[in-house]
């Protein structure tokens, strides 16, 4: 596996092997890698010539300062597992390095995408992913590039960020790795202990109780049950549980047969932040 720190070195890279003309895969993380991206590049790797992973925990999406520095990060680790998933070139570049690149000058039509759920929560998270996310596009320019469905409200806006700005790029849907309990494989579990492991792994647990019922409960009851059972637990605090249709990224008070819906949840467990969402 190459590993590639700098701009420079990236654009040399390209032009030497005549890397452009292969179809080329791409899989943005934040490292700390777990089974949940190993998938994503996995996927890449079969359908692509040549995979590119990069790790950079971008300073610009979060919106505390303790979220950034105490975000887990463990570069050598992540070698290891790239370098058995046959990766094919690593770009971990510095915070310096990301902030030489220009700008880029992005005015994307969102509507919700940009008002609720997670953008509500963090103001500005949207803007710093999209920025970075389009500075990484510009300078490797992929053909297909894969997101998590983990990250739902994050995927849907990548995909308006292609449609509206980086129309050669196809982005791939990757759907959400759980362990053997259902619990989302996130970086951020590391931080949890047994005891607060446990408590998350009654996220999935509620969102597959909502799947089931979703055709005899109404919506209020939908949300009564989760927010009663949520306070049920002691030690997890839900942040927000939300049904939205997918086309419209609006909330919805009811569920017909015609549209896609999504449940939606964050809650924190400590100081620690997680969300999930269920297909209905
Ligand atoms: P990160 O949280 O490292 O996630 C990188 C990619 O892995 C995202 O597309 C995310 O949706 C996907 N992912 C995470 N957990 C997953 C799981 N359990 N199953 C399947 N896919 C999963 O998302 C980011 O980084 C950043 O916002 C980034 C896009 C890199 C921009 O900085």
């Amino acid at each position: 596996m190459k590993q590639i720190n700098t701009v420079d070195e990236l654009l040399i890279f390209f032009q030497k092997k005549k890397i452009k003309s292969k179809a080329i895969g791409f899989v943005p993380t934040m490292g700390s890698l777990h089974v949940g991206h190993e998938s994503l590049v996995k996927k890449c790797k079969k359908e692509n010539e040549i995979t590119i992973v990069s790790i950079y925990v971008n300073p610009s999406q979060f919106n505390n300062q303790d979220d950034f520095i105490n975000y887990p990060r463990n570069i050598n680790l992540d070698i290891k597992k790239l370098e058995d998933l046959k990766c094919d070139v690593l770009f971990s570049p510095s915070i310096e390095e990301i902030s030489k690149l220009p700008e880029p000058s992005i005015n994307l039509k969102l509507g919700n995408l940009n008002k609720l759920l997670e953008a509500a929560k963090r103001p500005s998270h949207f803007k710093g992913v999209i920025t970075i996310v389009s500075k990484l596009f510009k300078i490797i320019s992929p053909n297909k590039a894969y997101f998590g469905e983990k990250d739902l409200q994050q995927l849907f806006i990548i995909k308006k960020l292609c449609v509206q700005n980086f129309n050669n790029i196809q982005i791939i849907n990757c759907s959400t790795i759980r362990d053997s309990v259902g619990l989302a494989h996130s970086s951020r579990n590391k931080k949890l202990n047994p005891k607060e492991l446990l408590l998350a792994r009654s996220i999935y647990r509620i969102l597959c109780e909502v799947k089931k019922n979703k055709k005899t409960w109404r919506v209020k009851k939908i949300k009564n049950y989760v927010e009663e059972s949520l306070r049920n637990i002691a030690g997890i605090n839900l942040d927000y549980f939300e049904i939205i249709e997918s086309e419209s990224f609006s909330f919805t008070q009811e569920i017909n047969s015609n549209c896609d819906y999504y449940a939606m949840i964050a809650v924190k467990i400590r100081n620690i932040r997680l969300i999930d969402n269920l297909k209905l």
